[in-house]
């Protein structure tokens, strides 16, 4: 069994019951949690996660050290998406709770310290909005069908959808309608499930609407959004055709007339004022796929949002050339912008990253098979350990802090993913980072819920008993307290955190070192992503902080780190 240091937790956060604390700039190295309320803690034991648990779990989170909470989507919602499917944006979904339970978290994080972040969905909503609804029921040309993309068919009937673009589900993005009269009608656009219609962003009411939930929501005293398909709200103009298929091939890498437009800055900037009337230095995440982390650093200008997830990141594999690539890449393209990188290695739409470096390197973020557990934890925490360290604010998703890997052999039966359910989409195995986490307790729930409630929403396998928070607790050689430990002494380092540069060391192949400076005191991390030991002349050896895994051993004038380990010193 590996080991690693533990240093005493130091909160670096003042307690009480006084709204979040006010540093300046808090977001530019803030490390913030992703609970994805469906599967954190279900108070109320009906199998799915609620509002009241994540409330009753807050402490928890406290005590790992992050300095906010993200919350996926709990508005009211048919769940065609697992709540990405909003029919309206100002309730909770009586399955979460209520609004007062909204307010309550909020209240109860801040008299923690900790911030609080919602999702905001405004690339599309749910089929079941009122708008929408009213839309179908006016008919073709109507006030309500301009708040979306509705358009006539082609072909000698109108049988054919009005342009050749394809759900990222799968199937085309545009689904037909009935007419109120009973005739086939007008089709609209649909990026994602047909139960989610795309707003049309030109009308003015879409965007009166959306500035009026932001201060709904700021109101209640939430700290920030994050901001879902922040790349997709404006569409090319007259919505021509990418004349090819397979377009899912070309997400990411290239652009297209329905991601990444120049025009979605413009709503950005009409956003920003709103937030900076607020109070307490509140944010804007993106969550904007674009073909490059300088296309990326766009949404971050001044005047726009404050953090852009790093998904080039995300997606590289665990190797050391291409990790120190895109750590320049990405430092390269914040320094003119002045905003922080934005670290991320799992969320609730890739498998985790445990099971992608399970298996063979690849950038898929989509991976179906187990691989190697036990090489992929031991990758997991390293690749952890070393974004904690880079400069810059980071994000952690649930579980991942107990080392949990996908579940890659849910029955399909319980798959609830659209994509999945479409069959031919990208992301169609999300459900297996979506499994309910086991915090004790030696039988399904595994405190999830409470033992008398009902089975969870997706089944957890038998083996989470083992990886519970109460087996992990206490435990220096568990992956939860190497998630407490790295957190405390980022917290408490000078040289760690915010930053826009780290000074590159020489290292032998297959693995990176790197220094960060400070008045106070400076650090070197090394990653060794390669499979066998690496030794290294490293400049005044210091103080051994943290490894990710066996310790790394003195040899004369060099240090031998182990294989896919991470290191990390004080000077
Ligand atoms: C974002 C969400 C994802 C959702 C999609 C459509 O990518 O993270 O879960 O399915 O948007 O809203």
């Amino acid at each position: 069994m590996t080991q690693h240091l533990v240093v005493p937790a130091q909160s670096a956060r003042s307690g009480g019951g006084e709204p979040a604390p006010q540093r300046t700039g808090w977001w530019r190295d803030a490390v913030i949690y992703q609970v994805y309320p469906r599967s954190f803690a279900d108070a109320n034991g009906d199998g799915m996660g609620d509002l009241a648990g994540i409330r009753s779990r807050l402490p928890y989170l406290r005590d790992l050290g992050v300095d906010a909470v993200w919350l996926s989507p709990f508005y009211a919602s048919p769940q065609a998406d697992a709540g990405y499917d909003v029919s309206d944006y100002r309730r909770v979904d009586p399955m979460f709770g209520q609004l007062g339970d909204a307010a309550r978290l909020i209240e109860d994080a801040h008299a923690l310290g900790l911030r609080v972040i919602f999702d905001l969905v405004p690339n599309h909503c749910s089929d079941q909005h009122e708008w929408f609804q009213q839309a179908l029921r006016e008919g073709p040309g109507s006030a309500l069908r301009k708040r979306f993309h509705f358009r006539a068919g082609k072909g000698e009937n109108g049988e054919l959808p009005p342009n050749d673009w394809e759900s990222i589900f799968g199937g085309p993005a545009w689904t037909r309608i009935t007419e109120p009269d009973g005739t086939p009608g007008e089709w609209y656009l649909h990026l994602f499930a047909p139960e989610q219609p795309d707003f049309d962003w030109d009308h003015p009411a879409v965007a009166d609407e959306f500035r009026s939930i932001l201060r709904f929501w700021l109101d209640l005293g939430v700290d920030g959004f994050r901001i879902d398909v922040a790349h997709g709200l404006v569409k090319a103009k007259g919505l021509p055709d990418l004349g090819m298929h397979d377009q899912l091939k070309l997400l990411g890498n290239d652009t297209m007339p329905f991601f990444d437009q120049d025009g979605v800055h413009e709503i950005y900037r009409s956003w920003r004022p709103i937030l900076d009337e607020y109070p307490g230095e509140r944010i804007f995440v993106a969550e904007a796929w674009t073909p490059t982390v300088a296309r990326t650093a766009n949404y971050v200008r001044p005047d726009e949002l404050h953090q852009a997830f790093n998904f080039q990141y995300l997606a590289t594999p665990w190797a050391a050339e291409k990790l120190r690539e895109v750590v320049d890449l990405t430092l390269e393209a914040m320094r003119p912008v002045g905003a922080p990188a934005t670290w991320v290695l799992s969320n609730h739409d890739v498998t985790r990253h445990a099971t992608r470096f399970a298996n063979p390197p690849t950038d898929a973020t989509q991976i179906r098979t187990p691989g190697d557990r036990e090489l992929g934890l031991r990758r997991a925490r390293a690749a952890t350990v070393l974004m904690l360290a880079l400069p810059g604010s980071a994000y952690v998703y649930q579980g991942e802090e107990l080392g949990l890997p996908d579940v890659t052999d849910l029955p399909d039966e319980v798959r609830q993913d659209p994509s999945f359910l479409r069959a031919s989409g990208q992301d169609g195995f999300r459900d297996g980072c979506r499994v309910p986490i086991p915090w004790s307790g030696a039988e399904a729930p595994y405190g999830f819920g409470p033992a008398s409630g009902g089975p969870s929403w997706l089944p957890q396998p038998a083996e989470w008993a083992e990886l519970s928070v109460e087996v992990q607790s206490g435990d220096p050689t568990s992956t939860l307290e190497l998630y407490r430990s790295a957190l405390a002494i980022r917290a408490a380092h000078p040289a760690l955190g915010a930053g826009d540069g780290v000074e590159w060391l020489d290292a032998p192949a297959g693995a990176l070192a790197f220094r960060r400076t400070h008045a106070d005191g400076a650090f070197v991390c090394v990653a060794n992503t390669g499979s066998s030991p690496v030794r290294l002349a490293l400049p005044v050896p210091g103080r051994l902080l943290l490894t990710s895994g066996e310790e790394p051993v003195r040899e004369g004038e060099e240090t031998v780190v182990p294989a896919d380990t991470t290191v990390w010193w004080s000077l």
